[in-house]
């Protein structure tokens, strides 16, 4: 049987093994897929370990994300804008590093909460690894416009500026209080605040009438941002637990050429929260 596994530190708490055995059952895929813990100081060599004992893929978690992107031969162009990777494939050429973060939120966004980006006014907040890898997806998305906002103004403008030559729509960056007069249709929490039970402080009155406020993070009820966007007036909240099936989804169907639904999956894991 073709093996896979998501790989990271910790990693007893992943979910993938779970979404992938379904997606399998699913298709009628023949493979495994098992939970990895990776050494800090020894990824690359449980990497290569796994790849010798005949494995297939990975999936890659924190805090390896990075490590998995230097270790790839050959990256995906979402995977290159992302500077970060996610899958990798073992293939006879070598090891091909993909990420299906981004492509995963949209489709969530998109697919799974019905709400259109293509035309909307799009706030992506935080400027760290995981709001990095959805800047690309969200242009390709053709918003009228993102703007990324950070705690830390100048890491906002940076990835902004990084996205400038694209030849896509250019993002704006800014720092939190800067937003106070705008409104936005779509609000993605990219953020690490949820970590900390926060939620990044922002100013009153960002949410248009309709408008969607998503979570990148999930749990057990709202978040804290998702509390805040409630009081705030968002139509609608979404968490990212939508997202976390649809990468995995996205992951399994480059591994396995067949793409397996995704809402049975969800409502199997959202029922077991
Ligand atoms: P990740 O890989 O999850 O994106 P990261 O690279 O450490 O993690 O980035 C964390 C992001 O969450 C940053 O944008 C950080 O803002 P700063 O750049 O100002 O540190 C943001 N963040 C974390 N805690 C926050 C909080 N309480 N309020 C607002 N932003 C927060």
């Amino acid at each position: 049987m073709d093996r896979y596994a998501v790989i990271g530190n910790p990693i007893s708490h992943s979910k993938s093994p779970r979404i992938h055995g379904l997606f399998a059952a699913q298709t009628g895929q023949a493979l495994t897929y098992e939970a990895l813990l990776g050494p800090l100081d020894a990824f690359t060599a449980t990497v290569q370990a796994f790849r010798a004992a005949g494995g297939k893929g990975l999936n890659v978690t924190v805090p390896f994300k990075l490590e998995a992107f230097d270790l790839a031969d050959r990256h995906t162009p979402r995977a290159q804008a992302a500077g970060a990777v996610n899958t990798l494939v073992f293939g006879t050429d070598g090891i091909l590093g993909d990420n299906t973060d981004g492509a995963g939120i949209l489709r969530d966004i998109t697919v799974n909460q019905a709400c259109p980006v293509e035309g909307r006014r799009v706030l992506l907040l935080g400027a760290g690894g995981a709001a990095r890898g959805t800047v690309l997806p969200l242009l390709e998305a053709a918003p009228a416009s993102l703007v990324i906002a950070n705690r830390t103004a100048s890491k906002a403008a940076e990835l902004a500026d990084e996205f400038a030559s694209f030849g896509l729509l250019r993002p704006r960056g800014c720092g939190l209080a800067e937003l106070a007069g705008q409104r936005f249709d779509v609000v993605i929490n990219a953020t690490s605040a949820s970590l900390s039970d926060a939620a990044p402080d922002l100013p009153a009155g960002l949410y248009a009438p309709g408008s969607l406020a998503y979570d990148m993070m999930y749990g057990k009820g709202d978040t804290p941002f998702l509390r805040s966007a409630r009081a705030q007036g968002a139509a609608h909240l979404s968490d990212g637990l939508g997202m976390l099936v649809e990468q995995a989804a996205e992951s399994f169907t480059l591994w396995r050429g067949v793409r397996p639904a995704t809402a049975p999956v969800l409502a199997l894991l959202r029922a077991s929260l």
